[in-house]
Order: structure tokens, then sequence, then C-alpha cells
């Protein structure tokens, strides 16, 4: 994100315009949490993770009455539009803005989730899915080097985009994600597959579904019907920091560049994402109405793989 912040705010700056930084997102419209941005607060930062300007989740925000006070406290602030960088909720606040106030919002995609419709990748995914990948090889070597079955439960929220990215990138026996559900009876059978051709350790990899925890549950349930025992590791907020890998940090600074552009040209009411490659402007509309969806090819991949 903060690579974001540094390309939409020196974007900006370059074309006269003023920047405020609003800290603590939404929260921060309503308790006046206003910094001006200057080109020299932008040092230093692009290979931070996290966000400078501090985040929160909102849920006054869904209250009309209270989108009236953050629109209030805007005007006073001569501010004429706001670049939101964050998931589905963060793009839902800027549509009803504009929609209420006509307020215009620029979106920017940031969740490691990478679930948010109209863009091929969010911000924070390929850091995550790095590190993810990264915890995995050095459980790999306690799982070959002890003969042990390890379930390993990553982020994604109630998606399977991390999981199967992960699962792929680290040769997982089976990937457990809610858009395809895998049975425990066939995870069994796989290991034991595993074993008869000689392979005797196995990594399976869990999204982490509705809330963290599913591993366990995963584990009891292998362990009921097959007598395995499983190792856990829940990687959990790990995935959420760390210096942002390259690719990551081009991405958000191609969007925030995105950001400042699609403004001038008198967007109101869009999010920038990017579609083959591309930069692309989507609706906010559609960027919080419509589902993403998991591409079904890596998942067929991952089960040619694995085998
Ligand atoms: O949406 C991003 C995410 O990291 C999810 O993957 C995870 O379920 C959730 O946030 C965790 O949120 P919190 O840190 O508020 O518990």
């Amino acid at each position: 994100m903060n690579a974001a912040i540094r390309a939409a705010t020196r974007s900006a700056l370059a074309k006269k315009f003023e920047m405020v930084g609003i800290i603590g997102g939404y929260q921060g419209i309503l308790d006046k949490n206003f910094k001006p941005l200057k080109t020299s607060d932008m040092g230093n930062i692009i290979q931070r993770g996290g966000t400078i300007l501090k985040t929160g989740r909102c849920p006054q925000f869904v209250d009309a009455k209270y989108r009236k006070i953050a629109a209030q406290n805007l005007k006073e602030q001569d501010i004429s539009a706001l670049i939101c960088i964050g998931g589905d909720g963060s793009m839902r606040g800027a549509l009803d803005l504009w929609d209420d106030h006509k307020i215009p919002s620029i979106g920017i995609p940031g969740s490691i989730d990478n679930d948010v419709f109209g863009t091929d990748f969010s911000i924070g995914f390929d850091t995550a899915v790095n590190t993810a990948t990264d915890a995995i090889d050095k459980i790999r070597d306690t799982a070959f080097s002890h003969d042990r079955l390890f379930i390993v439960e990553v982020m994604g929220h109630e998606t399977g985009h991390i999981a199967l990215e992960v699962g792929l990138a680290c040769g997982a026996e089976e990937i457990f994600i809610p858009e395809n559900p895998v049975t425990v009876d066939d995870a069994i059978q796989h290991i034991k597959r595993s074993l008869e051709r000689g392979k005797a350790s196995s990594i399976l990899v869990t999204a982490e579904g509705k809330k963290p925890g599913r591993a366990y549950d995963l584990a009891e349930a292998i362990r009921k019907k097959s007598g395995f025992d499983a190792k856990i590791c829940i990687l959990g907020h790990i995935q959420r920091g760390g210096s942002p890998t390259a690719r990551d940090r081009v991405l958000a600074s191609r969007m925030g560049a995105t950001s400042i552009e699609a403004l001038l040209r008198g967007n109101c009411t869009a999010m920038v994402g990017i579609q083959n490659g591309e930069m692309v402007l989507v609706p906010l509309k559609d960027v919080t109405t419509k589902k993403k969806k998991l591409n079904t090819n890596l998942i067929k991949l991952a089960r040619v793989l694995s085998t």
C-alpha cells in the first residue's frame, strides 16, 4: 500500500495538486485525522509493509448518517476527491460517498485475499503468496526428514485464491478451498497413494474458510477416519506484513499513478485494476456487486501435478 500512496502522491504533486493523507481509513475522515503529504514524506516507504497512513475497519460507514458527517469533514478540508486503497468494503464506502454526496473516488484494490472483482491482482497478494510459500518450503524440510503429514492453513477470508496459488507453488498434496470442496476421504486416499509409492511425507494446504482454525477440524477428521496424525501450522498474519515483493511494488506504483490520471480525466467512481497486464478502470458499481471467480485451470493443474 505504501508504494501506491507514494505513486499517487508524487503523481498528484507533479500535476500541482495538493495531497492530504487520511490517517486510519474511513474512521480517520470521521475523526478529522488529516495530514498534508509532501514529496519528502514519500521517501523510504516503498519497501515497507503495511501502510504509513494506518488503516482499520469502520463499521459506522455503512450508516448514511456517518457518511454525511464524513462528507462535511472532507468539504471543510477542501478535499475534492478521494483515492481509496482497500478491499471490497473500502470500495463500497467509496461508491456510497459518490452516490450520497457526489464525492469523486478512485479505488485501488489492496487486499492479500485477491478477491476484488475487476482486477487480476490486488496489492499484497503476491507478497502474501511468497511469504506463505517460503514458510511452507521450510515446513517441508521437517515433513520430509521426519516422514510427517502437515496441514498448513493460509489466509484468504472466504476465498481460496491464496491457498490455490500457494498450494500449487509448494506442490501440496491436497488443497482445500471453499470454491472447490475436496473431501477428507479424497485427502486420505491421496496420502495413501503417496505412501504406496514411497513418499512418506505430505503437505495439505487449506484456506482458512469463514474463520481461522479450519486446519484443526481437518486434522481431527483425518485422524478419526484414518489414524494419520497431522501437524498443524496456521500461518496467520505473517502473510499480511513484511517487505512487499518487487511485483507488488510495481503493481502498486502503476495503480497509484493511474488513479491520479483517472481523476484528471474526470472519472468519479471507478477502481483501477490490472487485466492481462494492462491498467483498466472498472466501475465501482461492478466491483461491489460482482463476484471474482477463481482460476479453475489452476485447480485442474494442481490436481494433475500433485498425483
Ligand atoms: O481480508 C484480509 C484478511 O487478511 C483475511 O485474509 C483475513 O481473514 C482477515 O483479513 C483477518 O482480519 P483481522 O486481521 O481483522 O483479523
